[in-house]
């Protein structure tokens, strides 16, 4: 069976593309001015200067704006908002308006529209109502490119292109009869024969087997369960025709400007349809949307990872905050508006993992439509309020930080993390629903995250030679030759720390036989034989008193892997739970360390700060739970950011100087609740 083409980019050298060139740390928002008078547009851009706005996103929504259905494009509207903002001073990043189509299109063109699993048709009067494998919407959509493109593509004011908006946000996975055909040109690249698709889905269950590909369909709503095979197979499908959407725009954009490319990722924790690993090489810079989510355990926790991701798809480069929230946003059950301080907080939180950005959706807070209760910089209750001195306050204090710019965060422990293992394990018919991929990851992340441990977030396959700890949280499916550079990484002297639910399956989501984890049994000297979870709410023991829940399997292990822990109880009672193998890949190597459960978070947290002391990873000293502690560090300087999101000061040893009140650190720095503060390290490179 021939493997699947890994999700590799054919995009130029990074060297070869422009770079977004900024002066400091970019502080700004999308700006709507189509909701807008006129009048208001000029009160708009005295208010952002007043507040160091100098990067501002403009035309995310304006296709209906400029455009009617004669197809003349009417520019004098956005000619005078950007003249406004390049005599301000502030940089232009230019939407190519193709986000939501207006209504007279989906009139003419109604087959545009995207069509669910279950056959029904999402109709316009929200957003983003266009199938992306649609040849009339693409048409459409990149006329209008053209136009902007040509209108703006040597404007001074532009300093970014913005390709559409956090494309498949809505719209992912379509199933009309035109993304059907395309799904079918898809598999055909990918499998080539009939024959090899029936093999890769393992069609000879449940009398599946294709005889044509005119029988294929997209996974639509059945009876029963769907063929997982399938249904991973239409996610990459879906994240790839995305992706070539985003591909002809920024076609489109290049013809006409030189200016560096880019569009908004949704890197969180609620969506999970596109490959980011895929699309990132296209970007000319990386820039990530950001919500904090409510509805989660640890939504600080998630920000940390999603800005670690972020930095891992930018290959450790600088990347863009694009937007996040000044207070509340409105598509949660409950919206919950930030507390004094918090915006500060989330906003150096990015910057700590390396954003050279900060930006904001929206600008002023729409009085009309879906978003009307969404925060925004200036609020409803206008610029006399306690959250629009925030917002100038924040400006001043990234103002303070623009020497950062461009350094990089160092780190020594690699975390894999796939979108194609998340689409796998999150299948739905699996081992157990009560834990989901993403808070797997989350647990062993938050334990990392909470020793002050500094973690890259890295696709599999990459180079992890310069890494002391390997992490794979719960890396269901994994290529095999991605699995073996964990294996080489251990062989060059990394530890490695391997999760229960891993290696499982290969990338046709076939699993290895043999006993699990079947990608890396040897190197961790296990054989996993049966997977044995357990009922949300039942507590599980280990012998060494550690508690635990949800997952427990029964494991042997070999003569050269050493117990850690077992079960006290439950299904896999006397049991292995923990297990280490050292010098798992030959003497001189490093450890190769196994959990085959879910530690409580505690004892999950001791667990990993035995084996980040036993790879001799770097602690930060003072970081917890409430105290994020991280570096940027280049050109021989070194920043250290403390974060106190706690409610008691905290005093870390420091020398230096503090960037956000302009003091000096002589020994000691007092950190209170609440606040943030970054020293320029003395002496350190
Ligand atoms: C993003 C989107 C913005 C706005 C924001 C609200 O998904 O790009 O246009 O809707 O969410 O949180």
């Amino acid at each position: 069976m021939p493997a699947l083409t890994p999700p590799l980019a054919d995009a130029a050298p990074a060297t070869e593309r422009p770079r977004f060139v900024h002066q400091g740390i970019a502080f700004g928002c999308d700006y709507n001015p189509e909701q807008w008078d006129p009048s208001v547009w000029r009160e708009d851009v005295a208010l952002m200067r007043e507040a160091g706005v100098d990067l501002v996103a403009v035309n995310i929504f304006g296709w209906a704006w400029l455009q009617g259905p004669d197809g003349d494009v009417d520019f004098r509207a956005l000619d005078e908002v950007i003249e406004l903002l390049h005599a301000a001073g502030i940089r232009v990043n230019l939407g190519t308006g193709t986000s939501s189509p207006p209504p007279w299109l989906t009139a003419r063109h109604p087959e545009i529209l995207p069509v669910m699993a279950d056959g029904t048709t999402r109709y316009p009067g929200g957003r983003q109502a266009w199938c992306p494998s649609s040849p009339v919407f693409r048409r459409y959509a990149l006329a209008l490119v053209d136009a902007v493109a040509r209108r703006y593509g040597d404007h001074p004011a532009v300093a970014l292109w913005h390709v559409s908006n956090e494309l498949g946000c809505h719209n992912a996975r379509c199933h009309c009869d035109e993304s059907t055909r395309a799904f079918r040109r898809w598999l055909r690249e990918q499998h080539g024969t009939i024959d090899e698709l029936n093999r890769a889905w393992g069609t000879s269950f449940w009398s599946q087997r294709y005889t044509d590909w005119d029988e294929v369909l997209t996974p639509r709503l059945t009876v029963s369960s769907r063929n997982p095979g399938q249904v991973l197979d239409f996610h990459r499908f879906a994240s790839d025709a995305l992706l070539e959407h985003h591909r002809a725009e920024a076609e489109v954009i290049r013809r006409h400007s030189a200016l560096p490319v880019t569009t908004n990722f949704m890197v969180t924790a609620h969506i999970r349809d596109l490959d980011y690993w895929s699309w990132a090489p296209e970007m000319d810079v990386v820039a990530n949307d950001h919500y904090l989510d409510h509805r989660l355990g640890a939504p600080r926790t998630e920000l940390a990872f999603a800005a670690d991701l972020t930095r891992g798809l930018a290959s450790g480069e600088p990347w863009l905050l694009m937007e996040h929230s000044t207070g509340a946003v409105n598509w949660q059950p409950v919206n919950l508006a930030k507390e004094p301080g918090q915006m500060l907080r989330n906003s150096l939180a990015h910057v700590a993992r390396g954003a050279d950005a900060v930006c904001f959706f929206q600008w002023r807070a729409s009085l009309q439509g879906s978003e009307k209760f969404h925060s925004a910089l200036v609020p409803h209750a206008g610029p006399d309020s306690a959250l629009w001195r925030e917002v100038t306050e924040l400006g001043a204090a990234v103002a303070r930080l623009d020497e950062v710019q461009g350094t990089r965060v160092a780190s020594d422990v690699a975390v894999l993390f796939a979108w194609e293992a998340w689409w796998a394990n999150d299948a739905e018919n699996r081992p157990t629903h009560a834990l989901d991929y993403l808070d797997h990851v989350h647990a062993v992340y938050g334990a990392l995250h909470d020793l002050g441990v500094a973690t890259d977030v890295v696709r599999p396959g990459s180079d992890l030679s310069d890494y002391r700890l390997v992490v794979v949280p719960g890396l269901h499916l994994v290529r095999d030759a991605d699995a073996r550079t964990v294996d080489d990484a251990v062989a060059a002297g990394a530890h490695a720390l391997i999760t229960f639910g891993s290696g499982v399956v290969d990338e046709h989501d076939r699993v290895r036989p043999g006993g699990y984890p079947g990608a890396w049994r040897d190197l961790l000297g296990i054989r996993v034989e049966e997977f044995a979870p357990v009922l949300p709410g039942t507590a599980l023991a280990l012998d060494s008193g550690a508690g635990a829940s949800l997952w427990a399997e029964r494991m042997r292990v070999t003569d050269a892997t050493t117990v850690v822990d077992r079960f006290a109880d439950g299904p896999a009672a006397g049991l292995p739970a923990i297990t280490r193998r050292t010098e798992a890949a030959g003497p001189g190597s490093g450890d190769a360390w196994y959990l085959g459960t879910l530690l409580d978070p505690a004892d999950l947290r001791a667990f990993a700060a035995r084996i980040v002391d036993a790879a001799g990873v770097r602690r930060e000293p003072g970081a917890s739970a409430d105290v994020e502690i991280t570096r940027r560090v280049g050109d021989g300087r070194s920043y250290r950011f403390i974060v106190n999101h706690g409610t008691d000061g905290v005093t870390i040893d420091a020398r230096g100087a503090e960037l956000v009140t302009g003091t000096v650190v002589d020994g000691r720095i007092e950190v209170p609740a609440g606040a943030v503060r970054v020293v320029r390290e003395e002496g350190a490179a």
